[in-house]
């Protein structure tokens, strides 16, 4: 039997930081647009989160490229707008956004970030696509409406059948595992989390199916733990096993004082 490259395991490393984090010295890392745009959050935790995401993805990928954290370069690509584009329809005037896609010296590497409530985080990969997502869960207003927008049929006959106290936070878990998914494709909330299908939330997590079109190849997808306030999930699109190494938040910190 031929074991082919195509099963040599992929790392995928995770990187926690807390908002407590966040400190002015760190501003120094973001590049122009990335500074007007900090500048322009109207919230100082909004502020935060968004300056500590960039701040780790660029000090991350500079140790891994061994470059200066400031020659760390992202092009932004939305994948929703450019198959708008591709379908001829204009996806109308706006100020660059999408997953950043690292380029210069640690172009190959690939980066996912999101922010909740009070935890920012992290995932890098080399050579495939990742995507991460931290929800806080939190009592929705309209939680009905939520799930209407955000489960498939077979997700939502799963969540119908939990007990009412399990629901928020399994809504949370399905949202987590979905919008990892759509991140990684780099398609965003616009590629519709209906057309994601995850396992169920006692289940192992995994893609179930793709519907409408551009869905990934292959994709693995686990779950992260952020205490029993969040739910979060990764996702990196690869057929090749995929091995987490979750940095200790002690990390985080001296990977933001370097
Ligand atoms: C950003 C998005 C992925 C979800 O955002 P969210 O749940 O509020 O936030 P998260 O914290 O999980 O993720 C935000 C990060 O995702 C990244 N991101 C942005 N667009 C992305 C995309 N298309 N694919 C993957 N990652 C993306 C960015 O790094 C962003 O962090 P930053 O704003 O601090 O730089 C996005 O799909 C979204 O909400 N879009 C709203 C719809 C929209 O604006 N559409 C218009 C453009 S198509
Ligand atoms: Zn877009």
């Amino acid at each position: 039997m031929t074991l082919g490259s195509t099963l040599t395991p992929l790392t995928s490393t995770v990187w926690w930081a807390h908002t407590s984090d966040a400190a002015d010295r760190l501003l120094r890392l973001l590049d122009g647009t990335e500074r007007a745009r900090n500048d322009r959050f109207r919230h100082q935790a909004d502020r935060d989160r968004h300056l500590l995401g960039r701040a780790m993805a660029r000090l991350a990928l500079a140790r891994l490229a061994q470059c200066p954290p400031e020659e760390v370069t992202f092009d932004l690509v939305c994948r929703s707008c450019e198959e708008k584009a591709r379908a001829g329809a204009d996806p109308g005037e706006r100020e660059p956004h999408g997953k950043p896609v690292p380029s210069g010296p640690a172009g190959g590497w690939e980066v996912s970030v999101s922010h909740s409530g009070e935890w920012v985080v992290l995932a890098v990969a080399e050579g495939a696509p990742v995507g991460v997502d931290v929800e806080r869960v939190s009592a929705a207003r309209d939680l009905d409406g939520l799930v209407g927008y955000t489960l498939a049929d077979a997700e939502r006959s799963v969540w119908d059948a939990l007990p009412p106290s399990e629901r928020t936070a399994a809504f949370f878990g399905y949202w987590a595992r979905k919008e990892a998914l759509l991140k990684a494709t780099g398609l965003g909330l616009s590629g519709g989390l209906r057309r994601v299908a995850v396992s169920p939330p006692h289940a192992e997590a995994r893609l179930v199916s793709w519907s409408g079109g551009g869905g990934p190849e292959a994709a693995w997808l686990t779950d992260l733990d952020r205490g029993a306030d969040y739910r979060a999930a990764l996702a990196v699109l690869t057929d090749r096993p995929v091995r987490t190494v979750v940095r200790t938040h002690g990390d985080t910190v001296a990977l933001l004082r370097s």
